[in-house]
């Protein structure tokens, strides 16, 4: 137990919330609900990156002032993440002032400590990624992501000096091998410090949306710079000291693979010039691709998360995008792959086993719950199961977690069909194949909370419980044999119909 700070990236308001930004945030919000169970003091931070080239472009494509556009796409994310049922702490804009504040401090920090200088640069520049490119990062002449071309660009600039920063970097990953999740994500990095590290440029001359320098005010501050110092601004940087001690640094930055760099390489480097402690932790993810490619505006394949959660429900959706990919790894989202782990995992899985326990119940029970017994077969398999999903939520990898909470409730459905106490008659032996199934669902009904805590609110209610599953504590709550006999238990609806591909 103590505290836990938590923070997705930041979304670029170019684009509306699409099923890439909803994995991010899914996954972020499934971890926040998980350390909140464990009793953890948790801050989960979301937000929108509103400044730099690309946003004015569109702000210019709309026919809108960059504020009038940010104002109108930033609100889209927020009532998203209502919808996608998003239990963040704060939701930061760039366009803040409290932000503006901390970003200011932030460079003046690093020009006094003389890390910031002057200087001219000519590069190869892509818009859409915010960032130079070397020739040799290029697919032809073009940028290696967005596979446009790159824009030859001179500008007499404010550099940040990164090349100083190699070896400090080298020496905090070798000091700090689990820092990054999972592990293979930051033998990338390392390579990357390796083969030299290049000053960047943190202003630019000709853009006008941004913010300004507090040291030359004809620039205003590079994009990334602006938008990495979210983690800290948001948290009382240059603000509230009280808050800032209080939260940094930040357990995890939730990232996705493309902002290594800036994540691992830029983002410390400028906490360590500024005198502030690195983050604790990364945990980088892969792409989740539609049809093979990195879903994108420029891609032309976006698909809207809220199309899907009105189809398949809220949970059906949050457990679909954590369980069908392993974090770090890149997932394909095929529509026939989320109605196809939906009927297996919920509706037959997880929706049987509660609707079978409310039937016997009812049928032969009277109704209401019976005790488990402390020497049932399902306990030893509870604790195991316990266990490995705490380890698996420990590594920021849900879909393990997400499987080893299943085995529970596969494990629960065989007990029930081992003992078929539906053939049974009503009496002792009836009673405690059922305790230790409601037992077993109870449990399995706290793991899932933090991927589906609508539905496990609802199976927390049907079986007679009568206290706040978001009070539960793991793992003195997760315990076998906590179960209250007497409890009220009723069927309801089912909970995940059963669904044929459209
Ligand atoms: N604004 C920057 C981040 C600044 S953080 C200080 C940015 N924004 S983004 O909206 O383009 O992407 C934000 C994150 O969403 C990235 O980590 C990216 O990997 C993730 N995703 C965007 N599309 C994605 C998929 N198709 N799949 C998974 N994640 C994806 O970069």
């Amino acid at each position: 137990m103590g505290t836990y700070y938590l923070t997705t990236p930041i979304y670029y308001v170019n684009a509306r919330p699409h099923l890439g930004h909803a994995y991010t945030t899914i996954v972020g919000d499934a971890l926040a609900r998980w350390h909140r169970l464990l009793g953890d003091d948790v801050h989960f931070l979301t937000g929108t990156d509103e400044h730099g080239l690309k946003i004015q472009q569109a702000a210019d494509a709309a026919g809108m002032t960059p504020q009038e556009f940010t104002d109108s796409i930033a609100p889209l994310f927020e009532e998203a993440w209502k919808r996608l049922n998003i239990s963040h702490d704060d939701f930061i804009r760039t366009t803040e002032a409290r932000h503006y504040a901390g970003v200011q401090k932030l460079l003046q920090a690093c020009l006094n400590a003389g890390d910031i200088e002057l200087d001219t640069y000519s590069g190869l520049y892509c818009v859409p990624c915010e960032a130079y490119f070397t020739p040799e990062d290029l697919d032809g002449n073009n940028c290696p992501i967005h596979k446009r071309p790159v824009e030859h660009v001179v500008e007499e600039n404010y550099f940040f000096r990164l090349s100083r920063f190699e070896q400090r970097l080298l020496d905090f990953y070798a000091e700090h091998p689990h820092a990054v999740v999972p592990e293979h994500r930051v033998n990338e990095v390392i390579g990357f410090i390796k083969q030299g590290l290049q000053d960047f440029s943190i202003s630019r001359k000709t853009l006008k949306w941004g913010i300004p320098l507090p040291f030359d005010s004809s620039h205003v501050a590079y994009v990334w710079f602006d938008a990495l110092a979210n983690y800290i601004t948001a948290i009382g940087y240059g603000t509230d000291d009280e808050m800032f001690n209080k939260w940094w640094p930040v357990n995890h930055h939730l990232i996705g693979k493309d902002i290594v760099r800036f994540h691992n390489v830029y983002w410390p480097a400028m906490l360590m010039s500024a005198g502030i402690e690195v983050p604790k932790g990364w945990a980088v993810g892969g792409w989740l691709l539609v049809g093979g490619e990195k879903m994108s505006k420029t891609q032309g394949n976006v698909v809207n998360p809220l199309d899907l959660v009105d189809e398949i429900g809220v949970d059906g959706f949050r457990y679909y995008v954590l369980a069908d990919t392993i974090y770090g790894n890149d997932g394909d989202f095929t529509y026939e792959g989320l109605i196809s782990r939906y009927n297996s995992d919920l509706a037959n899985n997880l929706g049987n086993l509660a609707a079978r326990i409310a039937t016997v119940v009812e049928k032969k029970c009277g109704g209401l719950g019976t005790a488990p017994s402390p020497n049932s077969t399902l306990a030893p398999i509870a604790q195991q199961c316990v266990n490995e999903t705490s380890q698996h939520w420990e590594q920021v990898q849900p879909s393990r977690a997400l499987e080893a909470t299943w085995q529970l409730i596969r494990a629960t459905n065989a007990h029930l069909e081992n003992h078929e106490p539906w053939k049974s008659e009503p009496g002792p032996e009836v009673d405690a194949v059922m305790g230790d199934a409601l037992e077993a669902l109870r449990i399995v009904t706290i793991l899932a909370f933090p991927a589906m805590p609508d539905t496990a609110r609802e199976i927390w209610r049907r079986i007679g419980m009568t206290t706040d599953i978001e009070n539960c504590r793991i793992p003195a709550d997760t315990q076998w044999g906590l179960y209250p006999s007497g409890a009220p238990v009723i069927k309801g609806d089912p909970l995940f119909p059963r669904r044929t591909i459209s």
